[in-house]
């Protein structure tokens, strides 16, 4: 049985004063079965700290730099995120992929230097329009896929979570249907088997993003391999964010 996650992804949304108020919401919600993480900005780290240590409410970053310390101005190592108390890092966004040029091998190297510092990644990936439209949603997925996850250690492998994030759902208010959503979860979770083996893909969580709110997640999580969802705008909203819990409950 694998535990659902509801995972909210802030983006470049949330000063240290606007963060305060969403916390605090979030830190209300007390899910049973749900394990619900937020992402804010690197900025806003140190107030999710301090709101939710001590709730059943976890905090992860949205990107990090794939070595443990150096000359890389600007950027934040994983040692860096563990020690804030991070336990998730999305990975591979296809916003990183496509505004900063991140290549399957980059975001790679990104999820093993976590996997060092034992921070879980949320692997993004997904196809653009273009490539639904020209039939290569399953090649990309295939390749974005078993590139993020080589050479793993099975318990590794077991602990990650992968986000389908279609490009064209994200943002766009059109979600992708649950069950085309489902038919290229349970492509990742076999590509997954093929590489690690049936126990491994048993265990690692496949989540839905692209549009994603409290009317449509619970068509989402009827489907068999999706076992959660990673939600932009939504995830703004205390009262949305809070109500898409709610449902992952009683689901
Ligand atoms: P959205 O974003 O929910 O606003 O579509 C999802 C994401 O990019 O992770």
């Amino acid at each position: 049985m694998r535990t659902p996650l509801i995972a909210g992804n802030w983006k470049m949304n949330g000063t240290w004063r606007e963060s305060e108020a969403l916390l605090s919401r979030i830190a209300e919600l007390s899910p049973l079965y749900t394990e619900v993480l937020v992402c804010p900005p690197f900025t806003a780290l140190a107030a999710a700290a301090a709101h939710l240590a001590g709730t059943d409410i976890e905090w992860g970053a949205q990107n990090v730099y794939p070595a443990e310390k150096g000359a890389y101005t600007g950027e934040i190592s994983p040692g860096m995120l563990a020690e804030s108390g991070c336990t998730y890092c999305i990975c591979g966004h296809s916003e990183r992929r496509s505004y900063f040029g991140e290549t399957d091998d980059f975001i790679h190297q990104k999820v093993k230097a976590l996997f060092a510092h034992h921070i879980r990644p949320i692997l993004c990936v997904g196809e653009s329009a273009d490539e639904r439209k020209a039939g290569r949603t399953e090649d990309v997925i295939r390749r974005e896929v078993a590139a993020g996850i080589a050479d793993l250690a099975p318990d590794e492998a077991a602990r990650l979570v992968i986000a389908y994030e279609p490009v064209w759902a994200i943002g766009s208010g059109a979600a992708a249907t649950a069950e085309d959503a489902e038919t290229v979860c349970a492509l990742i979770r076999t590509v997954v088997e093929e590489q690690y083996g049936k126990t491994v893909s048993d265990l690692v969580r496949i989540l839905y993003g692209g549009s994603v709110n409290s009317a449509n997640i619970s068509s989402f999580l009827q489907e068999a391999d999706i076992d959660g969802a990673l939600i932009g705008g939504a995830s703004l909203d205390g009262e949305e964010f809070s109500s898409i819990v709610e449902i992952a409950e009683r689901n």
